[in-house]
């Protein structure tokens, strides 16, 4: 935490990071965060940390009474999802996804009518809506392989249009794509990648998230998932990062390499953004906000997710 978060600052979250960690106890509570959130929250209150799969992952494995998704709200009712005895909450309803919002289910169905007989790959990205009218889920860190796993010709890809393309550019099956982008990952051009290299006279790794426009992935070195760019530092520990995604993650992955220079054009995710450590406390402390899905769709929605988390254990994962 020294490292990241300044030190005034520590005296007015020290007290709530108190208190969730004696609410937690007496609820039986976890709090899983996404690798965007805040670094106070990261590596001060968060148990369990991971991309979008490993949440998946790591909320069907947990023994607790209480999930607290620190993440936005799909992440939430992923969670649900895979844990419907549990109590899943979430601090700040709003915290939602530009994805998220790009697409509905009849969109699905008129996609269905269009291309008949191709299989969905919705990437997690989506409403339980969303998700009960797909035939399989995907993360970033697994899209590839769900795709594969199908065995078809074409498939429909959606919602996220430069996803589907990098998808489409490593594999042979064909892909038909939907176009909702993410409003964090969308913003970045080659220009600027190109401009941090100049700077750096070309010492620098350029890691980005698939979330990308396909121009500014063929800037990078490596293309991963969150996870994926984390795991790349810890293997690699280049002298000097470009991380081509949410402004939060360098912070939190600087903590454990202080040998290695983050350089970060900050493109802050407004939704991540609206979970906060008071907030987190609120929500242990009210048991708010509940997120539920509803029972029509949670079955099959459900299906999709597992039939996800199937494909990573058929190859070990
Ligand atoms: P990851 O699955 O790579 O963590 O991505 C989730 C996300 O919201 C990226 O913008
Ligand atoms: Fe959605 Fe983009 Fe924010 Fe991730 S970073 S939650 S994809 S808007």
């Amino acid at each position: 935490m020294a490292r990241v978060v300044p030190e005034v600052e520590w005296d007015s979250e020290a007290p709530y990071v108190a208190a969730i960690e004696r609410l937690k106890a007496e609820r039986n509570a976890v709090v899983i965060a996404h690798n965007y959130q805040a670094p106070q929250i990261f590596h001060g209150v968060a148990d369990l940390v991971g991309d979008s799969l490993a949440m998946a992952q790591l909320a069907a494995e947990t023994d607790a009474d209480v999930v607290v998704v620190a993440g936005v709200h799909f992440m939430a009712e992923t969670a649900k999802l895979l844990n419907p005895e549990k109590t899943v909450l979430i601090p700040d309803l709003e915290a939602g996804c530009s994805l998220a919002e790009s697409i509905t289910g009849a969109d699905i169905r008129l996609l269905r009518e269009r291309y008949p007989g191709a299989p969905v790959v919705t990437y997690v990205n989506t409403s339980a809506e969303v998700k009960a009218e797909s035939d399989v889920c995907c993360t970033s860190s697994n899209a590839v392989e769900v795709v594969e796993s199908l065995g078809a010709p074409r498939v429909i890809f959606l919602p996220d249009e430069f996803l589907g393309k990098w998808v489409a550019a490593n594999t042979d099956v064909e892909i038909v794509l939907w176009r909702g982008h993410c409003m964090v990952h969308e913003r970045f051009t080659p220009e600027e990648i190109r401009r941090f290299r100049d700077a750096y006279g070309g010492d620098i790794q350029v890691l980005a998230h698939p979330e990308c426009p396909p121009e500014v992935l063929a800037e990078a070195d490596f293309v991963g998932s969150t996870s994926g760019l984390v795991r790349y530092v810890d293997e690699n520990r280049p002298s000097r990062v470009l991380l081509i995604t949410e402004c939060s993650m360098a912070s939190n992955v600087s903590v454990n390499h202080p040998e290695v220079e983050f350089v970060r054009p900050c493109n802050i995710c407004p939704h991540m953004n609206r979970i906060t450590v008071p907030k987190i406390f609120e929500s242990l402390r009210d048991m708010k906000h509940e997120v539920t899905v509803p029972y029509e769709i949670a079955g099959r929605a459900r299906r999709a997710v597992e039939l996800m988390l199937e494909v990573g254990r058929g190859r070990g994962g």
